[in-house]
């Protein structure tokens, strides 16, 4: 299977790179290489390479910063997507795509399905819808996971910041009234080798006649402030940590430029249907990162 990987220094993109690398051969490209800003050579980087799937691990991701930057938000989160889609179809490729729980305004109350009508509050989650929409918009062979609160130890996330703050700060406060569900890049990464090794040789017509939007989340899900305490409590280095207690806040005492949903925590039966793969509890999955 010959896969064009975009992103691949990225924290799903790291692990993708990994974790596709068995399936056969796998062209990684990151900017500077490839700029996916740059329409022409977004289209001329995916025909030379030619490939049977091209994973987009890509994005802008800022989700702050995007308040201030909707232009490059959507050429990046919206057009870039576009673009592979439209490649994809006419020379025959599937295209692996994620979007993200942020495209739900939280006031569900109860986790989300895919047929949840999506209500972004900020410019990066309505940059990810419309890229979505494009998506699907344009048909062929297309697979996109919505995931939530993802993390990795190797980039800036969540974890990495509340163990340094840990080290920093006698006491933290963490916010109860926003949940998700944390999951593990390499979790992500995993799951879409292994959807991959299912299709195969047949890839393309597999992944068409299973194409659409999915969720892919735990069983379960945290608040930041649950979550927070879980990886203090599985830090591998604890005697480095000076905090003494993590208080509970509310997201009100913390204004940011994005609005984020307080519930975004996502439902994966419709994925577990269709592939037979079961997301792990979140909790399992960070005690195994952590142990890295
Ligand atoms: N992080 C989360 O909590 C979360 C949750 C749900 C969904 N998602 C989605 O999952 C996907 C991966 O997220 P992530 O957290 O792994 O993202 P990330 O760590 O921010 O990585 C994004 C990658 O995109 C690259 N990139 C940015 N601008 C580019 C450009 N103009 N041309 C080419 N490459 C460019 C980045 O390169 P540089 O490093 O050089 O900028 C980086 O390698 C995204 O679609 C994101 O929306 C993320």
């Amino acid at each position: 299977m010959k896969i064009l990987l975009l992103g691949n220094t990225g924290q799903l993109g790291w692990e993708l790179e990994r974790a596709l690398a068995s399936l056969g051969e796998v062209a990684a490209l990151d900017f500077p290489a490839i700029n996916l800003l740059d329409e022409a050579s977004t289209r001329q980087a995916v025909r030379s390479v030619a490939p049977q799937v091209i994973v987009n691990a890509t994005g802008y991701t800022a989700v702050d910063k995007a308040e201030s930057e909707p232009e490059i938000a959507a050429a990046m989160n919206t057009r870039a997507p576009a673009i592979l889609a439209e490649e994809a179809r006419t020379f025959g490729a599937a295209l692996i795509h994620y979007s993200t729980d942020y495209v739900f305004d939280g006031l569900k109350g109860s986790p989300y399905v895919e047929t949840d009508p999506p209500h972004p509050l900020g410019v990066y989650a309505r940059t990810k819808l419309a890229g979505e929409q494009a998506v699907q918009q344009t048909g062929g062979a297309f697979l996109i996971l919505r995931l939530s609160w993802m993390y990795s130890l190797r980039r800036d996330s969540f974890v990495t910041k509340v163990l340094g703050w840990a080290r920093q700060q006698r006491s933290l406060r963490m916010v109860t009234d926003q949940v998700g569900n944390p999951i593990w890049a390499r979790t992500a990464a995993e799951v879409t080798a292994q959807i991959l090794a299912m299709g195969s040789a047949d890839i393309v017509p597999w992944l068409a006649v299973r194409r659409g939007l999915y969720h892919f989340a735990g069983p379960d899900h945290a608040s930041r402030y649950d979550w927070a305490r879980t990886i203090l409590r599985l830090d591998p280095r604890p005697q480095e940590q000076i905090a003494e207690q993590v208080l509970p806040a509310l997201t009100d005492e913390f204004p940011t430029p994005a609005c984020r949903p307080l519930f975004s925590a996502l439902d994966s039966r419709k994925f577990t249907e269709t592939f037979g793969l079961r997301p792990p509890a979140w909790e399992a999955a960070l005690r195994l990162a952590m142990a890295y």
